[in-house]
């Protein structure tokens, strides 16, 4: 990867953050839609980066942003964010580091053309999570993926965080690969409308009802998963070998994927220490103390009601992963329910993490990191 000439070093450096250090510029792509949104509020205050330029579809392009966007987050729109110009999603724009929230057949091609003049991309697209050295990253499992970028033709990189649905999974079955190893995993997903995207699925077809399909998602939910649980290996990854199998639902809820998971483990052991498991995980974003780190990443409900969506996705400020009903299996060895915010932890804060670790281990030509750790 070569650091390319569209911008310096020194063109990364805005303002400062209320801790006197500067703050890296960033766009968004597709900064229109339901996950781009997510991104201008979380992007909004946050102590490293600072929004510069926001793109969409020709549609939107040239408007002021509050004109571009149907605005449906509980936060007001900031005021500096509101009177910028949506731009056109092409190179060049005003910063090296770009998060993509794009519709998955713009993002096929738009991510490629910044990647290839230069930019970093962090995308939550599904276009090219499951290209071969595509690093396909959950930063409390697989931060060691990211190496994948160093085998990329681009002047630039792409890095992907995955389906909304696979981040609550993996996050989960960390703790229970490393300290057991897992061989089996079935699961069962209630997922979401605001998973759908603007304007999303109809209300006639969601008030009194759910639908028990979504495309795509099974197939996305079984590879995904065994690609960040795989080991990164001379450009890509073997996948884990574990097997899959997922059952997708849309259900009548805004936000926060539920899903019911039975496994099999490769030890034998009790609940207690499958929650134990749970309880004591802990990774790098932890260590390094990234901002949207959260701490701890899971949390175990032991009440025999929870996790609800209503009550736990906003747990660690939308970045935790909530499980309960922890008990035994009788086909499998275990069952329990995972919790994760879609489009918190699933998809925008997974990429404003992501980013954050990339940067925190100098990954981003031109950017140095915050926390002065290079990799
Ligand atoms: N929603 C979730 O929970 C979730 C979770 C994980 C991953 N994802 C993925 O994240 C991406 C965004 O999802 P979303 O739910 O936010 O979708 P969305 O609400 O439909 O927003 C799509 C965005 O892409 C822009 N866009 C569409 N066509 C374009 C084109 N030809 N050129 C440039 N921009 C274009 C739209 O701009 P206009 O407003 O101008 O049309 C809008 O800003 C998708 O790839 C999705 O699969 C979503």
């Amino acid at each position: 990867m070569t650091t390319p000439d569209l911008v310096t070093a020194s063109d990364q450096v805005i303002e400062p953050n209320q801790d006197g250090q500067p703050r890296i510029p960033v766009a968004v792509l597709g900064a229109t839609g339901s996950v781009g949104q997510r991104f201008v509020t979380l992007l909004a205050d946050h102590p490293w980066f600072e929004i510069v330029a926001l793109t969409a579809s020709q549609s939107s392009a040239g408007k002021p942003y509050s004109e571009a966007v149907h605005w449906m987050q509980e936060q007001p729109l900031p005021e500096v964010i509101a009177s910028m110009e949506v731009k056109a999603t092409a190179p060049p724009l005003p910063c090296r580091l770009v998060f993509s929230a794009l519709d998955a057949r713009a993002a096929d091609r738009a991510e490629v053309e910044f990647a290839d003049a230069g930019y970093f991309v962090v995308s939550n697209a599904g276009s090219h999570r499951m290209d071969p050295d595509v690093p396909l990253v959950v930063p409390e499992v697989n931060p060691d993926h990211l190496e994948l970028i160093r085998h990329q033709p681009y002047d630039g990189a792409i890095i992907t965080n995955p389906n909304c649905s696979t981040i609550g999974l993996v996050l989960a079955l960390k703790p229970l690969v490393d300290a057991f190893g897992v061989s089996q995993v079935q699961v069962v997903t209630m997922q979401a409308v605001s998973g759908a995207g603007l304007p999303g699925v109809s209300s006639m077809a969601m008030i009194d009802n759910l639908v028990p399909f979504i495309t795509n998602e099974e197939g996305k939910i079984e590879s995904e998963t065994r690609k960040i649980l795989g080991r990164a290996n001379a450009g890509s990854v073997e996948p884990a070998e574990i097997v899959v199998s997922a059952q997708a639902n849309r259900v009548p809820v805004i936000d926060g994927h539920t899903e019911c998971v039975a496994l099999r483990l490769e030890r034998k052991v009790g609940v207690a220490e499958v929650e134990e498991a749970f309880r004591s995980f802990s990774s790098v974003p932890q260590v390094l103390g990234l901002p949207t780190a959260p701490e701890p990443p899971i949390r175990v409900r032991s009440e025999p009601d929870r996790p609800q969506p209503r009550l736990d996705r906003s747990r660690g400020g939308g970045m935790a992963v909530t499980v309960g009903r922890v008990r035994p299996c009788s086909i499998l060895d275990f069952k329990f329910v995972a919790l994760s915010h879609n489009t918190l932890r699933g998809a925008a804060g997974g990429s404003v993490l992501l980013a954050e670790l990339a940067v925190a281990q100098g990954l981003v030509p031109g950017v140095r990191s915050p926390l002065g750790v290079t990799s």
